[in-house]
């Protein structure tokens, strides 16, 4: 009897033993970025102004209230996570995130109007800088170190998807705004050069942190986006802030490729889709879109207003436009946007990219459009 107690103790003590070792953890992503990866950090920023919180962001998905996704769908990380068939990490103010969430879906630290540097969208008064999205990161390292150890905490880490996705921002609410001192402290080359070795400083810290598999998203032309249209008198793209772009894109690819090939045991990749963006608002027929110069939801001939609200009209066909706000591409151009990223970035065919996101037919079907 006594023995008997003993082996079943020693048995538990193994599988106890066995169960810490080889913790297999989920491999989940974590997620860094602005309002094109934002699901929600946002909507519990309470004074921030760059908000997704009313109708008619999110119409096309899940139940077609908004979720703090800037569009009416998916955004890029959300189609590009499904496609490698990982889960949607929630964002990281949602109240219900706890260390088991996060063990098995990571964490989602976007935030609309945050940039590479702090003092970018110092406008929106509220929002998460890309530094201020790291020392989260590292709180929630500390979090699950507490919970399962240092080494499993190392290997859940190293395991997991990184994406980086900001500097939009850091151009369009900063340098590109003569309110923002920036834009009178340096020129083009030298400003990219600044968002460069900010970037790679932050880059560094995530790798000290222990992230070892990361993805940067680049910029697409974001003087073509129905805002930046409006600002120029013709209503042609802004050919600066084009640039300004291919200049970043240029330049992270650079700095990604030399990262890559000195951290030890890394995977640091750089992968933009200006090209493919590009031609899409050239010629949009060609890849099924019938607008590509103004936004689906827009509040009338009041442009640009900031953002879609309740008092704004639909577009009658969403999956026809490039563009759903002034800023924002729609799910169809992200679509589009994540397809050119995974080619890029060489994924295995693992999961379905095609995949559409499942909206119940009531969300679609009473789209208040037509003018
Ligand atoms: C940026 O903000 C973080 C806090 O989020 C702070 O720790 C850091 O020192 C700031 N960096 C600069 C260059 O101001
Ligand atoms: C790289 O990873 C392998 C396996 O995880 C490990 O044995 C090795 O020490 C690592 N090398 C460096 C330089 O970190
Ligand atoms: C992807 O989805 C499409 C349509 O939903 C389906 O026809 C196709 O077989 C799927 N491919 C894979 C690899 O699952």
């Amino acid at each position: 009897m006594k023995l008997n107690v003993r082996w079943s103790c020693l048995l538990c003590l193994v599988l106890i033993g066995i169960a810490i070792e080889g913790v297999q953890c989920k491999v989940v992503q974590f997620i860094f970025g602005d309002s094109l990866s934002d699901v929600g950090n946002n909507m519990y920023l309470s004074k921030s102004l760059a908000q997704a919180n009313l109708p008619f962001y999110g119409i096309d998905f899940g139940n077609g209230l908004p979720n703090g996704r800037f569009t009416n769908g998916r955004t890029v990380a959300d189609i590009i996570g499904d496609s490698t068939g990982l889960p949607r990490p929630p964002a990281f103010l949602d109240p219900s995130l706890t260390e088991d969430v996060i063990l098995e879906s990571g964490v989602n630290y976007a935030s609309g109007g945050g940039g590479i540097l702090n003092e970018t969208g110092g406008y929106f008064i509220q929002r998460f800088s890309l530094w201020k999205q790291i020392e989260l990161f590292r709180g929630t390292t500390e979090l699950i170190t507490n919970k399962l150890g240092k080494q499993a905490t190392d290997k859940f880490i190293g395991e997991a998807n990184f994406v980086v996705a900001l500097g939009s921002n850091d151009f369009i609410n900063n340098y590109l705004m003569p309110v923002y001192s920036d834009s009178w402290k340096y020129n083009d080359q030298t400003f990219v050069r600044y968002l460069m070795e900010t970037l790679q400083n932050q880059l560094l810290v995530l790798h000290n942190l222990g992230a070892r598999k990361l993805m940067v998203f680049g910029l697409g032309p974001m003087g073509c986006i129905p805002l930046q249209r409006v600002l120029s008198t013709t209503g042609q793209c802004q050919e600066r802030a084009n640039k300004l772009a291919m200049s970043f894109n240029k330049a992270a690819s650079q700095l990604l490729a030399n990262l890559d090939s000195r951290l030890p045991n890394a995977s640091f990749k750089f992968g933009d889709a200006y090209d493919v963006v590009d031609n899409v608002i050239r010629n949009p027929n060609n890849y099924g879109f019938d607008n590509a110069d103004s936004p689906c939801c827009s509040f009338g001939r009041i442009r640009p207003a900031l953002t879609c609200l309740p008092a704004s009209t639909l577009c009658s066909d969403r999956s026809k436009y490039v563009f759903w706000d002034e800023y924002h591409p729609s799910d169809s151009a992200n679509q589009l946007i994540a397809n050119e990223l995974i080619k890029k970035f060489g994924f295995l065919a693992g999961g379905n990219s095609s995949a559409p996101v499942p909206a119940p037919e009531s969300a679609i079907a009473p789209s208040p459009d037509e003018e």
